[in-house]
This record gives structure tokens, sequence and C-alpha cells, in this order.
């Protein structure tokens, strides 16, 4: 039997510091924090100053995004004078990647210096409240992808065999994430994420699982980059961006394009929070 075994990131780290070599002339820094886009958020990567522009075809044994919506690209440089790597391109489960694959990016970021991460998603609204168009802090998740990223070989550097969840959520960031939404008067709700593996968006009966389990809002990503995050011992802060209500709950079928354009309606207040976030972000 083949036991997976989580990739050496060193090929890519060393094709990333000699990209930023030779923009810069200069040793790459060490960053500080590393921030996952989700779809139609990738607005957020340009923004940064003072970019370096990585496209993930350029590394060594990174995967294609396939999504729409999804850019792949890795942009280094600063927003609200921090010193940030933003993932332009999420990897997903769905797309046929290995579930050490999915994680990469927290791994590169890690590897690049990072004390935290943020991380961002498209997700459906399950509880009533969470209509398109809202952002939800994520406190907790509910695991159903059917997979954890970190099962495998195990590697001392990628944390403890059997990495403790209980505040995977940095407590504190959210903290700072609710009182500078207020300040900055943005709705910010709080929820757990429930996550499957996807394509399909889930079904109405799942969508009424979800509602008994306890789960605020839907998705197909960001569980397992929180899990490795969370093992490296990385600080983490969780945002989605509801865009649709769940299965079910509206008579409408559910299209990738209702997830994007509200993705794309919200960019100007997401923007806005995260940027506000980081500034005070410890
Ligand atoms: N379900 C799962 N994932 C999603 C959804 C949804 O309704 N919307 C955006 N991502």
């Amino acid at each position: 039997m083949d036991i997976p075994v989580h990739q050496d990131i060193k090929p890519i780290i060393e094709v990333i510091q000699s990209e930023y070599h030779t923009k810069n002339k200069t040793e790459i820094p060490k960053y500080e924090i590393g921030i996952i886009l989700g779809s139609g958020l990738g607005i957020l990567s340009e923004k940064i100053i003072n970019p370096t522009v990585i496209e993930t075809k350029h590394l060594p044994n990174y995967p294609i995004s396939t999504v729409a919506g999804h850019a792949g690209k890795i942009v280094l440089g600063e927003l609200s004078q921090r010193k940030v790597i933003v993932f332009s391109g999420r990897i997903h489960y769905y797309e046929g990647y290995t579930p050490q694959q999915v994680v990469l990016p927290v791994r590169i970021m890690k590897a690049l210096g990072v004390k935290g991460m943020i991380v961002t998603n498209a997700a459906g609204g399950v509880r009533e409240d969470l209509r398109p168009g809202t952002f939800m802090r994520i406190t907790d998740h509910i695991n159903l992808m059917g997979m954890n990223p970190l099962r495998g070989l195990h590697q001392n550097e990628l944390g403890p065999r059997f990495p403790d969840l209980t505040s995977a959520y940095t407590p504190e960031w959210g903290e700072v994430a609710d009182q500078v939404a207020k300040k900055q008067n943005i709705p910010l709700k709080k929820g757990i994420l429930g996550a499957l593996s996807g394509p399909t968006y889930e079904t109405p009966a799942e969508v009424r699982m979800w509602r008994i389990l306890g789960v605020s809002a839907v998705c197909m990503s960001t569980v397992p980059e929180v899990i490795v995050a969370a093992a490296m011992n990385l600080k983490v802060l969780g945002i989605s961006c509801i865009t649709n209500v769940a299965a079910g709950l509206s008579n409408k079928p559910l299209d990738h394009s209702e997830v994007t354009e509200i993705a794309n309606q919200v960019r100007e207040p997401f923007i806005q929070l995260i940027t506000a976030i980081l500034t005070e972000l410890e």
C-alpha cells in the first residue's frame, strides 16, 4: 500500500527565492502573514505594494488551478505596512489534486517565515441570517471532505502526529477582526464552517443535515489549509464570503457565476476589511 508522502517544497522555495532575487536584486525578506484568496476574491492581490508576482506555473510540481475566478499566482509584497504573501488561485480537492497538494500554499508561506494566515472563501449560507454578500468569521469547522491532509507519513517538521485543533481559528485574531469590522462599520457575523469535497453543491437533504449539525455555512475548501496551518502552529483568521444561500433554501438553482458575481459585488468592503485587520493583527 502506498503511504502518502508530503511533498518536498525546497525546489519550490528555491524558484521563489530566485525569481524574487532576479526582480529585486536583494534576498527575499521574512514574511509576516500569508493570505489565501477564495473564489472571486483575487482582487486583493492587486492592492499589494511593491509586488513581486510569481506565476505558479513556474513552480516545480505545483498544481495548476483549473477553476474560473482563480488566477494561479503568488504575490509577495506589502499591504497595510505588513509583509504579506498572497495566493490568488487556490488548489481545490475537487480538482483531483491530492490533499498534500491542496495545502502547498500553507507549507510555502510557513517556509517563507509567516506567523499566521488569513484564509478566505466563498461559502453557501445555511444559517438563516447568512444572506448573499454577508461576511462570516469562521470560529470552527466540521470536516466532511472525507480526507485529512495530514494523513500519511509523519514528518516532525510538519507538526505533531496528532495535532489539537481546539484553537485552530486563533481566538485572539478573531477578536481583532470583530473589533476592526465594528470600527469600519462592516457587518461581520460569526459561524461554523462545514466542508464537503465538491464539486457538486450539496443536496437539500445534506443542507438540512448541516443545519442539524450546527453548521452556519458550507464550502469546498479552507478546512485542509486550516488543519495544516494549525498543525504547524500558524495563527489563523478565516473569513467566508457568503455568495449564495445553500441548496434548497431558495427556489433558484445554484450556479458558479452567482458565486463570482456576489464576490465581485463585495470587493470594496472585502478589501477594506482585510487591509484594516492586517494593520491590527499581532
Ligand atoms: N456550497 C458549497 N460550496 C460553496 C457554496 C455552496 O453553496 N457556495 C460557494 N461555495
